[in-house]
């Protein structure tokens, strides 16, 4: 049956990309899985091809009674919660001149509070019974990025929200640990792949010579949240191709100058 046979997990942002390669990879060995996103449409693709051992559940994840919900879907549907992926994510991007004070709320709601009340709910589900949490950041957790930094803010502080969830959880069996992916093929970097100049900056940077694909991500994920990784918790696992070795590539070619006017 695989090693998550009998285990139920929730992935947060399942519906595309990484949390659906997540997804996938739980399937395939064993786990019963509810998939919270906030895209309906994308939610009605994933019950079309899972069937009866996904739940889908419409969930944002900025919205605490949301996330409660989707939590306690796992317990009332599949009768307890052993694994979380809080996976969502996206950015509305810009340079700190340019940056609409929405647009940073935007990014760091959804990337570094979603994440946290991810973490509060699921751990209600899990402390003194035992559980794991996998939470997504960023290499931008480490290396900045031109317009990015509501971005990489919100990830370095997913990171540092990990180690901390680390350190209230582990005494009570629930292991925290974060994966922090390179540049990754999924519909939110499609720009980078669709502009042959800035795919090629970035290949420049990742030593491995290509970028990852989203189930390159999801064993990691699912390592993290295996048997294998009993040891494992306030880790953050680095999954970029070595790219944190050589730095990020200068995007301002393809993102233009700041748009704020200079004085004199
Ligand atoms: N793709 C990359 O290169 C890359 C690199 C590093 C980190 N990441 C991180 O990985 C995670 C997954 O990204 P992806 O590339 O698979 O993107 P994706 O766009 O393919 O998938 C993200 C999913 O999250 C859902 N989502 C967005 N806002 C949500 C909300 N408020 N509530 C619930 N669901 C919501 C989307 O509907 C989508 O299904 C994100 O946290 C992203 O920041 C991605």
């Amino acid at each position: 049956m695989g090693r998550f046979a009998g285990k139920v997990a929730v992935v947060a942002g399942g519906a595309s990309g990484i949390g659906l390669a997540i997804l996938r990879g739980l399937r395939r060995k064993g786990a019963r899985v509810v998939c919270g996103d906030v895209s309906e449409e994308r939610l009605a693709t994933v019950a079309a091809e899972f069937g009866a051992g996904v739940a889908t559940t419409r969930c944002d994840v900025t919205r605490e009674a949301e996330v409660e919900a989707m939590m306690a879907l796992a317990a009332s549907r599949f009768g307890a919660l052993d694994c979380a992926f809080n996976v969502a994510g996206a950015s509305r991007p810009g340079y700190i001149v340019d940056l609409a004070e929405g647009d940073w709320d935007f990014t760091v709601d959804l990337c570094l509070k979603g994440v946290f009340l991810g973490m509060k709910h699921a751990a209600r589900h899990m402390l003194g019974r035992g559980g794991c949490i996998v939470n997504i950041a960023s290499l931008n957790a480490h290396v900045p990025m031109h317009g990015g930094a509501a971005y990489a803010s919100a990830k370095a502080g997913v990171e540092m929200l990990t180690r901390n969830g680390a350190l209230e959880m582990t005494p009570d069996g629930v292991r925290v640990n974060a994966i922090l992916p390179g540049l990754v093929e999924t519909p939110l970097t499609k720009r980078h792949f669709d502009n042959p100049a800035a795919h090629a900056a970035f290949l420049q940077r990742i030593p491995l010579g290509r970028a990852a694909q989203p189930e390159d991500i999801a064993g990691p994920a699912l390592f993290l949240a295996s048997e294998e990784a009993r040891y494992v918790s306030g880790a953050s696992l680095l999954v970029d191709g070595a790219w944190a070795v050589t730095g990020y590539p200068d995007m301002r070619p393809f993102r233009g100058r700041p748009g704020w006017p200079r004085q004199g």
